[in-house]
């Protein structure tokens, strides 16, 4: 039997649908029974031949097992998604999320769970949302599926689409009376995840639906998310959004001109200038009533220089390019807060640029300021020292900056 069920898996995983009902037909019943309930452990993968045939989308499979030989479809495995491990998962949560509408269908006919939820509480409609197939988003929600149903950080289907910059299934959702402003744990919202990843058409509508300028655990409006990433289009468009005051305006504008300074995939020096000049004519529109800075103390590793206040001052540092990459890390500090999450890894793609250059002195000068800055930032030093160890490292060898885990799955 151990090894029939072997057999009987490879079939299901291949979608030999023939070789399958050869292999179980002259059964008995207890006999069928522990074959289609066997769990094959496969490459990482846990699963039974009803899991791994709704994962490969063989729906005559799926047919002949759920019809003929009614298997449960509650049953659950451990597969693989996208480098993912899902623990906890139906038939119907792999082939919505693997995108087998043929599969989900047949599933949902036989009265499969259409709220059955993993072990980090994922749902169908949540792997559906994440891979952007509408067509399997409609069918779950016309199927009852429940849309607020969170994983375990409190992530909606509405976040993880919106991160994911399925426009239409956003749109969906909405229209389904998704709540534009819940929040995750970490208290992000939709519109936090949308301006992260720079998805314009997604940011239009959930302002559209209402979605507020909320700050987020690390203190952050999607205003800033989007400013801090380099989503210059993004922040254009939340500018004009209701709650939007002119202090944070500016600070958009600088935060934004700043990450432009000091970014590996998004540096320009000539969009620094742009956004830079914008603020600081912002700053100083109405000469009565000119909106200052709430300068820092000038700190050694950025040459010991001040932030300009004034177009002057900012004008005469317009082809210095150096001054440009100083002045936007002093900005970034300023308005980020030191303790920010986000403010160090600038500095430290600051000091690696000079390492490669061979000015050591000042790259360590970085380094050690960007040490500071994610201590005070983070209570568990012994682990972000290991962390900051390791990225020192990665730069070092392959000049790489280390990508954490992704926001869905923080939060
Ligand atoms: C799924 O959740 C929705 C909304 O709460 C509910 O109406 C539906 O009956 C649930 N379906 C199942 C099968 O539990
Ligand atoms: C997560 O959501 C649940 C249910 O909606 C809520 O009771 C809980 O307070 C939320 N947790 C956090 C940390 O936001």
């Amino acid at each position: 039997m151990e090894s029939l069920s072997g057999y009987v898996y490879k079939a299901a995983s291949e979608g030999r649908v023939l070789t399958l009902a050869a292999l179980l037909h002259n059964h008995s019943e207890p006999e069928v029974r522990y074959l289609l309930n066997y769990v094959t452990q496969v490459a990482g993968q846990r699963s039974t031949p009803l899991i791994i045939a709704a994962r490969n989308g063989h729906d005559k499979v799926v047919r002949l097992l759920v019809d003929h030989y009614k298997v449960d479809t509650e049953q659950t495995g451990t597969v693989r998604f996208d480098g993912y491990v899902i623990d906890g998962a139906t038939a119907l949560w792999c082939a919505a999320g693997a995108g087998h509408f043929e599969v989900v269908r047949l599933l949902l006919t036989h009265r499969a769970n259409v709220n059955h939820t993993t072990v980090t509480n994922s749902t169908p409609l949540r792997a559906a949302c994440f891979d952007g197939r509408l067509d399997i988003v409609r069918y779950l929600v016309e199927h009852d599926a429940d849309i607020r149903i969170t994983n375990k950080y409190n992530n909606t289907c509405l976040m993880i689409a919106a991160y994911k910059g399925h426009a239409d299934v956003v749109k969906f959702l909405l229209e389904r009376g998704a709540d534009p402003n819940a929040k995750a744990h970490c208290g992000a919202t939709a519109l936090h995840f949308a301006a992260e990843a720079g998805h314009l058409e997604i940011v239009t509508e959930l302002v559209r639906c209402q979605a507020g300028m909320v700050v987020n655990g690390h203190g952050m409006t999607p205003l800033k998310v989007a400013a801090e990433s380099c989503k210059a289009d993004v922040v254009e468009l939340l500018l004009a959004h209701a709650d939007c005051d002119p202090r944070s305006r500016i600070e958009a504008l600088e935060l934004l001109g700043a990450s432009f300074a000091n970014d590996r995939e998004n540096y320009d020096i000539q969009r620094t200038y742009h956004y830079l000049h914008m603020a600081m004519t912002e700053r100083h529109r109405d000469p009565d009533n000119v909106v200052a800075k709430e300068l820092l103390p000038a700190i050694e590793a950025y040459g010991g220089r001040a932030e300009c206040r004034t177009l002057p001052e900012l004008e005469a540092i317009r082809a210095d390019r150096d001054a440009l990459h100083m002045e936007g890390l002093m900005i970034r500090e300023r308005v980020l807060g030191s303790d920010n999450i986000d403010v160090s890894h600038p500095i430290i793609y600051r000091g690696a640029v000079y390492a490669d250059n061979m000015e050591f002195e000042h790259c360590i000068k970085l380094w050690l300021h960007a040490l500071r800055l994610r201590q005070k930032g983070n209570r568990n030093t012994h682990k972000d020292l290991l962390r900051f160890a390791q990225v020192f490292s990665q730069m070092v060898h392959l000049k790489e900056r280390v990508v954490a885990s992704p926001p869905w799955s923080r939060c």
